[in-house]
């Protein structure tokens, strides 16, 4: 059981996908495709560290895995399941959980910022999430997670947890067969998404959000024409022209995240879009960029739409993810029973 290279990331089921998962995320999905062994899951595990109704939740894993495929997820080549379909996970986030110290998750940001002040309130899940995500991606010895940058602390914890285990155990690691004492790899984050941090429309010192309560703040893949135009038109903009430099952008956050967005979405770089759009007014821009959006987005809207037509054929797709991924979990939890010390038939 060497290590080899493989991919792993997941996203929640829980609201809309929107530009900011499209282009911190996704985008880096579909490229390690060509390149790499990749898993792709719906983490709805994760969904339920704060309530869902279940209905909502069934629906909202479907709408997910088809924004994966209509965004150009193949999962033919990948593998593309649900989260709770493969038992594998939780087993290993219970050990991970034995494993990982209160002092590390006490240091979690995004536990503080979604347990908000009433912190006696939220679930156990919420405050041991870290933990679980560490699971999904060592239960297939994962080496390479694309994320945004908002997931790089619960990374980190990650090859934490992987090094510890791997300290833990090291005798039983290596009686196991495992002769260097490596049994996890330390799984290393790739924040290398055009736009790793894409911020919210309304505010541009927040990071465009599936929770935030207004619409206006975010571009849903979902999105039809006309609704991406006005959420662009409607976008908060300072009272300056636009700078003609990259420099020119800072302490404008603002304007730095709609030109970041427009270089994003079009592949060039800011420096690029600037010298086109410089020194002129936002409305102009605003219009180029509401069009860009709209080639971008609207096809994989209208593709997620027919694909969610047919939720028996997602369900079948999930199916068949699910068994190839538990074909590559089993046997790595059946080495960590042994190397924990579980009797195991
Ligand atoms: P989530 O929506 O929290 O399940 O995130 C799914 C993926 O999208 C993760 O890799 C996030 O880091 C990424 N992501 C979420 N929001 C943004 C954003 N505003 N900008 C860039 N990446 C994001
Ligand atoms: N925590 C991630 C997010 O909210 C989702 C996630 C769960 C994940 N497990 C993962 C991402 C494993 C990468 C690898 O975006």
């Amino acid at each position: 059981m060497s290590i080899t290279p493989r991919v792993f990331s997941g996203m929640q089921p829980t609201g809309a996908l929107h530009l900011g998962n499209y282009l911190g995320a996704m985008l880096q999905w579909i490229a390690m495709q060509k390149t790499h062994e990749c898993i792709y899951c719906v983490v709805d595990m994760h969904a339920i560290t704060v309530w869902q109704d279940p209905k909502e939740l069934v629906d909202a894993t479907r709408r997910v895995t088809a924004a994966y495929i209509a965004c150009g997820l193949d999962p033919k080549r990948s593998i593309l399941f649900n989260q709770s379909q493969v038992a594998e996970h939780a087993e290993l986030a219970w050990v991970f959980n034995c494993v990982a110290r209160l002092g590390w998750l006490d240091r979690m940001t995004q536990f503080k910022e979604k347990a908000g002040k009433d912190k006696e309130r939220a679930s156990v899940g919420l405050y041991a999430y870290p933990s679980l995500m560490a699971a999904d991606i060592l239960v297939y010895r994962a080496t390479h997670v694309p994320v945004g940058e908002d997931q790089k602390q619960h990374l980190e914890l990650a090859r934490d947890i992987a090094q510890k285990f791997n300290n833990d155990f090291k005798e039983n690691i290596v009686a196991a067969g495992f002769a260097d004492g490596i049994f996890f790899p330390q799984p290393e984050p790739v924040i290398t998404g055009p736009a790793t941090r894409v911020m919210s429309l309304r505010d541009g010192t927040k990071k465009m959000s599936k929770s935030d309560p207004s619409d206006l703040s975010r571009i849903n893949l979902t999105d039809d024409a006309e609704t991406i135009a006005r959420k662009i038109q409607k976008a908060k903009t300072d009272t300056e022209p636009l700078p003609s430099e990259e420099a020119g952008l800072k302490g404008r956050p603002e304007a730095e995240n709609l030109v970041g967005i427009y270089a994003a979405l079009t592949g060039e770089s800011p420096g690029a879009v600037l010298r086109q759009y410089g020194g002129g007014q936002f409305s102009g821009f605003k219009k180029a960029l509401a069009e860009v959006a709209v080639t971008k987005v609207g096809p994989i809207g209208a593709e997620m739409r027919r694909l969610s037509s047919d939720p028996v054929e997602i369900d079948r797709i999930l199916a068949d993810g699910s068994a190839r991924a538990r074909a590559i979990a089993a046997p790595v939890m059946h080495k960590v029973k042994d190397i924990v010390g579980f009797i195991r038939s």
